[in-house]
This record gives structure tokens, C-alpha cells and sequence, in this order.
């Protein structure tokens, strides 16, 4: 019982309100509870939810301004909490064996000492990430700045996150997940990762949403478990990229599509102008076929007042130079023998909290060379990072920051970064979060 595409208004999830504020900190609460939420027309589908919700709501921060999470776990499993793209330390960054038992609550407290971004927060229990991410526990967190603020992009109504990820559903509405009965992760049938038919964003299927002829800005989330999305507007129409993970580009980059893995954002603009009114603009996936080829709708509905612009630059972003890197250390990820079944492994080994695979000196530069065998999306906690190459190729236009980054088939992506802000143990994984619940995850240390 499918709703056919483009039927179901496109749902934004509720700003979470502080429960109290001060001089130097916003705090907010937030109750993770097991919920029945209509997505499909006319059925009851179990969740996990942020507050309830799928996706969780939407925390809205200052740049500089300290902000407190405390999450409560009302559910039947421990949880942890990560602020995906955070610069945070590390006993707030929700490492995954720093487990929240239910009944209990952990406050996780963010300086945010870091540029305005598309953040997300999600659970990241050690072995479980996939099946607790499936069923709910997820929302954006976006970091607003001066430098951004002052720029005349879209906003207000006319800047819309959209978390984009795909789930089945048994036709009772349940959503089920092929969970391994006795350990970590998936069922060795879906050790490539766990993928849905149905496309959601913002945890409604196919859905449409009626714009103005106007700018938009679309922050877009890839928050699927294992599926990676090129995206591209039907029957034709440009994108104007301006942020990446880290937060605004230097300049704006035209593009005809984007592509992105699971954990990666990008923030572009798409005019509206450049359609009449009535207009049906369709975002598709050209990565999937069928069904799963369609994404959302945009309706034009009316002329309207448009005040917003694309500045010609939009921000500073240092460049790392490579001459000034200390160290540069290789990470291979492939899969292999994980204590007598098929895994996936960093240089040859399991993720095994007892074991520090890195330490970098904090302040220092350092280039990681990431080498893949299959496709993986890899993302790095605490520390932003820009592209030097990838496939032997230097990436085109200017540097931008990442958090998260897909190797290709058999590629080697060279990174870059400097480990500031604060000493302590964080994770480096794939963002394939059946990858990373098999073991794909490694700890460095920052010294
Ligand atoms: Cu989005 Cu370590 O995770
Ligand atoms: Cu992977």
C-alpha cells in the first residue's frame, strides 16, 4: 500500500525549543521514545524517535554559543548520541561504546567553536548504529554564524532541510531491519548494507512541497543507512552549490547534479523563477532505477518577492597546504575475517575500543591516505579535512570542508586536516552504517 509519488506533503520537523537558557549556554532535552507515527497513508509505523519524531527535531545553534543536549533514553536499548560534523570533545562526542541505558540520560554539551554548518545528530551504538538509525534516531542540528547571517541567501521559509533516506515497510507498516540474531550488524546477506524501496525526506515518502518563484536554499542530508544518491532536477535546471559538511563554499559552483553518500551534506540554491507557475520540478536520484529514481516534488504555486541573491563569494576557506603535513599515515578499508565470520576492517583489524589505531598531536597537519575495495563513505569525528585527490586526481574547483568523504571502487583518496580543539579518544569509520556496525571503525587519539 505505496502512496503514489508526489501525494504527500513534504514534512518539516519541529525546531527544538531550549528548555532554559543563560548567559553563555542554550540547553535542550530531548526524550528518545519508541512512537507509532503515520509515513505511510493510513498506517502506524513504530519508531524510535528524537522527542518522538523521525526525523528528531530540528536543533537550531549559534556558532561560539555553548549548546547542551541532555538526551534521555525512554527505550528498550542503550543508545549514543553524535553530533555528526561537530568539533566537540570527546566525552561529548558520543563515542560509541559511552552507552546511555535506558532510564538514564547523558548531557552532551557543544562549544561549537566551529563555522556555520548542516549538522545532524544521530545514535551511534557500538554494533547497533544501523538498526537504531533505521528506526528513527535522527535530526538536524544547524549552526548559524554572523558571517552567514550577513549574506543575502535564501531563509526563513525558503531554507529547507531535507533529510533523504529510503526504508522498507512490511504492508502492516512496519519497517523492518535484517538484523543479525547473534551479534553486530546485518545479516551476512546485506553485509553491503541495508537498503529500502521506499524514498523518504524528512520521514515522508515521495513527498511534494509547493514553492514560490523564488530562491530556495535545500540543505540536503543523505541520512540513509547505506544508499548514495546522485541528485538532479527533472525535466532539467541548475544547482547552485554554495555549502558543503563544513559550511560555505568560498565562491558558488553551478552544477547540473550532486552526488552524495551516506552521512554527506550539501547545501545548494535552486531558482524558481526560472519555472512558471504550475511548473512540477522533480528532484531525482539518478543512481536508482524505478521507484527509487524519484526523490520529491516541487510545485510552482505563485509569483512572489524575492529579496535573496547568491553573493559571488561567500566565504574564506583556508587552504591546508600539503608542504606544511608532520605525518602521513594509510588506512586501508576491505573486508575480511572478523572473529570467524566475514567483516569489515580498517588496515586488517575489527574496531575494538581497547585499541588506539592513531595518535596525532593536537595543532598538527596531517594528510590520511584512505585506499577502498569496495565503495566506502568515510568519516572522520572531531576533525574537518579537505580533498587533495582522489583516484590519483585532484579534486576540481577550490578546497571545501568535509567531514565525511566516499572512496570509490579501489580508489585512494588522499585527505588533509589539523586536529585542534582538544585531546582525547574520537572514531574514524565508514559512514555505510552496516559497514561500521561490522566493524569498520578505528580509533585515533588525540595527543
Ligand atoms: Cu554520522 Cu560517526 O557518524
Ligand atoms: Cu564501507
Amino acid at each position: 500500500p505505496l502512496p503514489a509519488p508526489y501525494t504527500v506533503p513534504l514534512p518539516l520537523p519541529a525546531s527544538a525549543e531550549p528548555s532554559r537558557t543563560d548567559a553563555t549556554t542554550d540547553y535542550y532535552d530531548l526524550v528518545q521514545r519508541a512512537v507509532d507515527v503515520e509515513i505511510l497513508p493510513g498506517l502506524r509505523t513504530p519508531i524510535w524517535g528524537y522527542g518522538g519524531q523521525f526525523p528528531g527535531p530540528t536543533i537550531r545553534a549559534n556558532s561560539g554559543r555553548r549548546t547542551v543536549v541532555r538526551v534521555t533514553n525512554g527505550l528498550g536499548a542503550p543508545t549514543v548520541t553524535h553530533l555528526h560534523g561537530g568539533h566537540t570533545p570527546p566525552e561529548s562526542d558520543g563515542y560509541p561504546t559511552d552507552l546511555v541505558q535506558p532510564g538514564a540520560h547523558r548531557d552532551y554539551a557543544f562549544p561549537l567553536e566551529q563555522r556555520a554548518a548542516t549538522l545532524w545528530y544521530h545514535d551511534h551504538r557500538m554494533d547497533y548504529t544501523g538498526p537504531q538509525v533505521w528506526r528513527g534516531l535522527a535530526g538536524f542540528f544547524l549552526v548559524a554564524d554572523e558571517e552567514e547571517a550577513a549574506l543575502p541567501l535564501p531563509s526563513g521559509e525558503r531554507d529547507v532541510p531535507l533529510m533523504i533516506c529510503d526504508r522498507s515497510f512490511h504492508a502492516d507498516g512496519t519497517m523492518p531491519y535484517p538484523a543479525r540474531p547473534d551479534g553486530p550488524g546485518a545479516q551476512e546477506a546485506f553485509m553491503g548494507g541495508v537498503l529500502g524501496d521506499v524514498i523518504l525526506v524528512n520521514g515522508a515518502p515521495w513527498p511534494r512541497l509547493g514553492v514560490d518563484r523564488a530562491r530556495y536554499r535545500l540543505r540536503l542530508l543523505n541520512g540513509s543507512n547505506a544508499r548514495t544518491y546522485e541528485l538532479a532536477l527533472s525535466p532539467g535546471g541548475t544547482l547552485v552549490r554554495i555549502g558543503s559538511d563544513g559550511g560555505l563554499l568560498a565562491a558558488p559552483r553551478t552544477v547540473d547534479r550532486v552526488r552524495l553518500a551516506p552521512g554527506e551534506r550539501t547545501d545548494v540554491v535552486v531558482d524558481f523563477a526560472a519555472y512558471r507557475v504550475g511548473d512540477h520540478i522533480e528532484l531525482h536520484n539518478l543512481l536508482g532505477e524505478g521507484a527509487q529514481a524519484r526523490v520529491m516534488r516541487f510545485t510552482v504555486e505563485r509569483d512572489a518577492r524575492d529579496d535573496s541573491a547568491i553573493p559571488k563569494t561567500l566565504s574564506r576557506v583556508e587552504h591546508l597546504d600539503p608542504a606544511k603535513a608532520a605525518v602521513t599515515r594509510d588506512f586501508e578499508f576491505t573486508s575480511g575475517d572478523m572473529h570467524g565470520h566475514t567483516g569489515w576492517l580498517i588496515n586488517g583489524k575489527p574496531f575494538d575500543a581497547r585499541r588506539v589505531d592513531a595518535r596525532p598531536k593536537l595543532g598538527q597537519v596531517e594528510i590520511w591516505r584512505l585506499t577502498s575495495d569496495v565503495a566506502h563513505p568515510v568519516h572522520l569525528h572531531l576533525a574537518s579535512f579537505q580533498v587533495l585527490s582522489a583516484g590519483g586526481e585532484r579534486p576540481s574547483g577550490p578546497p571545501e570542508w568535509k567531514d565525511t568523504v566516499e572512496l570509490r571502487e579501489a580508489q585512494t583518496v588522499e585527505i588533509i586536516t589539523r586536529f585542534t580543539g582538544y585531546r582525547g579518544r574520537y572514531v574514524m569509520h565508514c559512514h555505510n552504517l552496516e559497514h561500521e556496525d561490522m566493524a569498520m571503525m578505528s580509533t585515533f587519539e588525540v595527543v
